[in-house]
């Protein structure tokens, strides 16, 4: 899907529909009516009489116009402009988009809205919020669905802009939203992959691929070199399964190591049946995506070359599959990890910190300023925050300040849980140096001691993506399944943080 900025009289212009945003604020709402009564429909006015619409956020009105070359006329709601917000416009352009889909109009225009008085952001941060809006709520994982031949579908949206002089800043605008909305759908793409398209070798495959095409360098290790090194809970964690170990490298912008070194490091378990401490049935399926830190960090490595951020970033994935067999890790093992320390296996599903321990302890090798892992790591983490926060824990203030900036603005929100000392007993172990559970309470929070244990000499930040990666229902340009969470938030902190 591509998207363009034009400006041009409107009766210079064809299109399928022609999307518009209204405040509900009295005053602006009777503008703008009246300039799309003139233009398009004169039924607008009966609409409005008969109080069809009003501009309330998320409400919507389709109107067939008098516009010959303009049929249909989409009115959607912004709510008050004093309660604006980015993210209400981001789903304001997600509702236009999504309505030219259901009504397969080939092209859509998308008025550029008239919001300088409600927003402090930029014409080139409001072009990226539509974009961002439109592009991530056509997301559909359709792969292996069946699909018919030449059917009528949404090809094109134009913002039109309200004047010439606004061109350049929303094709800016429009770039980088394109990047950052088509890393988000890498992202999902590669979660809601099967298990059975996306292990641990072809998630290498696929990061590599990456790596070529956009200019930055990939190096996998393969299970002997995971073994050489002593990364002891990569192959604990891949004993079970026929799917070899890969350790993932990726590495961007080394001109800019003088600036200080962040790296990523992602969660790559393509499939977590718990091992020996199997899970239930019900919804193991969900856990096709417990890779959803790897992908947060491929997609966020796919936006950086492109968007050419001036940063140097490493990206460390562990990858493998939890699987129960003859050969599996048991509850009672103990594992030597990378750095040495030994971990006690309790439960064979908390495999995520046994594979991150050997990654967090590897990335000290490259020396870096910031450390912020993403995994989906805990189900403690979805009970406390639900879907629409992600946990964070760490060691340094000033970067998760950073994150929860990015969050806000990225609407990927973080939300701080307290690393309080007394929680670290809960993970002592008698015959190793940390056990890998803690027991009931306070699960993601304890998760976080456990990789505590094994960060090396930078700064630190864990996120617990568990439950903004994986998406149970809809949200407003997120369909359930995989979310692509991490990429737009990382993106946004990586440009923020020591600008
Ligand atoms: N991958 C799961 C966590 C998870 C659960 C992610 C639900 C997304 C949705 C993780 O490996 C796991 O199984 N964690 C256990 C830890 C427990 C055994 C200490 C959990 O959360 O139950
Ligand atoms: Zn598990
Ligand atoms: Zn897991």
């Amino acid at each position: 899907m591509k998207v363009t900025a034009i400006h041009s009289p409107l009766k210079k212009i064809s299109a399928d529909m022609y999307a518009a945003f209204t405040f509900q604020d009295a005053e602006l709402f009777k503008q703008s009516i009246k300039q799309l009564q003139d233009d398009f429909a004169s039924a607008l006015s009966d609409a409005i009489l008969l109080k069809d619409f009003s501009g309330k956020e998320n409400e919507t009105l389709l109107l067939y116009s008098h516009n010959k070359k303009i049929p249909r006329l989409l009115l959607v709601g912004l709510g008050e402009s004093e309660k604006f917000t980015l993210e209400k416009l981001r789903r304001a352009s997600a509702t236009a988009a999504k309505q030219g889909k259901k009504l397969k109009s080939a092209t859509l225009i998308i008025q550029f809205p008239e919001v300088k008085h409600a927003l402090k952001e930029s014409v080139e941060e409001i072009s990226v919020a539509l974009t961002e809006g439109a592009l991530l709520s056509l997301y559909k994982y359709d792969k292996y669905i069946s699909k018919e031949k030449n059917e009528k579908q949404l090809q094109k949206i134009f913002l039109l802009a309200l004047a010439q002089n606004q061109i350049t800043e929303i094709t800016k605008g429009i770039t980088a939203g394109t990047i950052l909305a088509e890393a988000t759908i890498h992202a999902r793409n590669l979660q809601n992959a099967p298990g059975s398209e996306i292990f641990p070798e072809t998630l290498a495959n696929n990061a590599y691929a990456v790596a070529r095409k956009n200019g930055f360098s990939a190096t996998i290790f393969d299970k002997r070199k995971i073994q050489q090194l002593g990364m002891g809970g990569v192959i604990a964690v891949s004993k079970g399964s026929e799917k070899e170990p890969r350790f993932i490298i990726l590495e961007y912008g080394k001109q800019f190591k003088n600036k200080g070194t962040v790296a990523l490091v992602g969660k790559g378990v393509t499939f977590d049946t718990g091992g020996i401490s199997i899970k239930p049935a019900a919804n193991m399926a969900e856990m096709k995506m417990d890779m959803s830190g790897a992908a947060a960090v491929i997609g966020t490595f796919q936006a950086i070359a492109q968007l050419k951020v001036k940063k140097h970033v490493v990206g460390l994935i562990p990858s493998v599959e939890n699987m129960p067999s003859g050969s599996a890790v048991k509850p009672g093992d103990i594992i030597r990890h990378y750095n040495g320390k030994t971990s006690e296996v309790d439960n064979t599903d908390a495999e995520g910190r046994l594979i991150l321990a050997d990654a967090l302890s590897y990335a000290e090798k490259f020396k870096p300023e910031v450390v912020i892992d993403l995994a989906t790591l805990t189900g403690a983490c979805v009970v406390a925050l639900g879907h629409y926060a992600t946990g964070m824990m760490g060691n340094d203030d000033q970067i998760m300040d950073t994150l929860t900036k990015a969050g806000e603005k990225t609407y990927e929100r973080v939300w701080q849980l307290p690393m309080f000392d007394e929680y670290e007993k809960l993970i002592k172990s008698d015959v190793a140096d940390v056990k890998n559970v803690g027991g009931r309470w306070a699960g993601a929070i304890t998760a976080a001691f456990f990789l505590k244990k094994f960060i090396g000499n930078y700064q630190w930040v864990h996120l617990d993506i568990a439950g903004t990666a994986i998406l149970e229902e809809d949200q407003p340009y997120t369909p359930k399944g995989g979310s692509g969470v991490g990429v737009r938030l990382l993106v946004e902190f990586l440009q923020q943080w020591k600008k």
